[in-house]
């Protein structure tokens, strides 16, 4: 046993005044737990004190176990008080990290919008919804007759070349992907009754390589309108209205004469635009024409008795002349941010 600790006023104001100090410097719980083994622990300087009573002669016994009592009881105190703080201390700054604002505005979660694609060609579909058109579809996947042959291209046109168009195989199932809306024509008028007008809007194929204004899968509108009497003044008449609802109400196009196998006469649609990079020119939108008797024929309709207009055109081209877009492959990247420049339509 080792000598019993002498037990004096001094010496247990000296370990009072010690143990407060650790206590007072305490900044969190584990320190003080520290402290508190230090100060309160078996082997701590009062504990010692404590245990020396025993040795202590009788008549000083009583004293001496005040001392000691006292410097115990106040340095219990002080642990119990600064554990009380600490904890206060520590449960607020949890609560505050913790701590979730249901009022906040997200900032992860970013919607997604729709392509400029889609939103345009359901917008020029919706100006002819409002001169009382109609939306009509055809398949992406489409058979041979209805792309070329019903719409009088010859055998050997050139634009049935492998080169143009994706055949599908085997070559002898005469299916491809479609390279053109033009068979939505033939598909609605053997579907529909007479009078037709009805507008396409669509994905198409070609072998085409991607540049700044090509994609080799695209987007066109085409627009077909069959009754009696209807003249060339009446297809130019809907373009401009078309051209001015999309391009502003100073747009200008111009017909050139073309060729199509499926219109007769043809045009080559050109609209102008004043602020393309380079200069303001002329830029090829689609294609138009009357619609030719063999079309006519081939949906079995009487072309003494109906006639009609019919036009094309690029939607991606579209996109590129309203919003002055110099190059067409950042719209087929798939790059959000291209999208959002367009506005959260949903
Ligand atoms: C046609 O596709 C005809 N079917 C248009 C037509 C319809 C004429 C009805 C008469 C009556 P064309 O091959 O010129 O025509 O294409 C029409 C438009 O599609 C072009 O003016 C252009 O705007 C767009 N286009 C054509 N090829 C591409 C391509 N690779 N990438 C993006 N747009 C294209
Ligand atoms: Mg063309």
């Amino acid at each position: 046993m080792s000598e019993p600790t002498l037990i004096t006023e001094s010496a247990a104001a000296e370990v009072v005044a010690a143990a407060l100090r650790a206590v007072a410097a305490a900044s969190n719980s584990a320190e003080l737990r520290v402290a508190r083994a230090e100060f309160t622990g078996e082997s701590s300087a009062l504990a010692r004190m404590n245990a020396s009573l025993k040795a202590a002669p009788n008549d000083q016994k009583a004293a001496l176990g005040k001392i000691v009592g006292q410097a115990r009881g106040q340095v219990n105190t002080a642990i119990a008080a600064r554990e009380a703080e600490l904890v206060e201390a520590e449960e607020t700054a949890r609560l505050a990290s913790e701590a979730v604002d249901v009022t906040a505005v997200a900032t992860r979660w970013r919607p997604g919008a729709r392509h400029p694609l889609t939103l345009l060609m359901e917008q020029m579909g919706d100006i002819f919804i409002g001169m009382g058109w109609e939306i009509a579809e055809g398949p992406e996947l489409e058979n041979e007759w209805f792309n070329f042959d019903a719409m009088n291209f010859d055998e050997d046109h050139p634009a049935r070349a492998m080169q143009d168009t994706f055949f599908v195989d085997p070559v002898d199932s005469h299916l491809l992907l479609r390279t053109h809306t033009s068979p939505v024509q033939i598909r609605s008028l053997l579907d529909r009754p007479l009078p037709v007008y009805v507008v396409a809007p669509g994905r198409v194929y070609r072998t085409d390589e991607l540049d700044a204004t090509h994609t080799p899968v695209f987007h066109q509108i085409e627009g077909l309108a069959i009754d009696r009497g209807l003249t060339m003044a009446n297809l130019r008449g809907t373009l401009e209205h078309l051209a001015r609802a999309m391009f502003g109400t100073d747009a200008k196009i111009r017909l050139r004469p073309n060729y199509f196998p499926f219109t007769e006469p043809s045009a080559e649609m050109d609209v102008w635009q004043p602020n393309a990079k380079g200069g303001a020119r002329w830029v090829e939108w689609g294609g138009c024409g009357m619609v030719n008797s063999n079309v006519l024929l081939a949906a079995g309709i009487d072309p003494n008795e109906y006639q009609g207009f019919a036009f094309g055109m690029g939607i991606e081209r579209t996109l590129q002349f309203r919003n002055d877009m110099n190059d067409m492959r950042d719209m087929v990247e798939g790059d959000i941010r291209f999208s959002q420049q367009f506005g959260l339509v949903v």
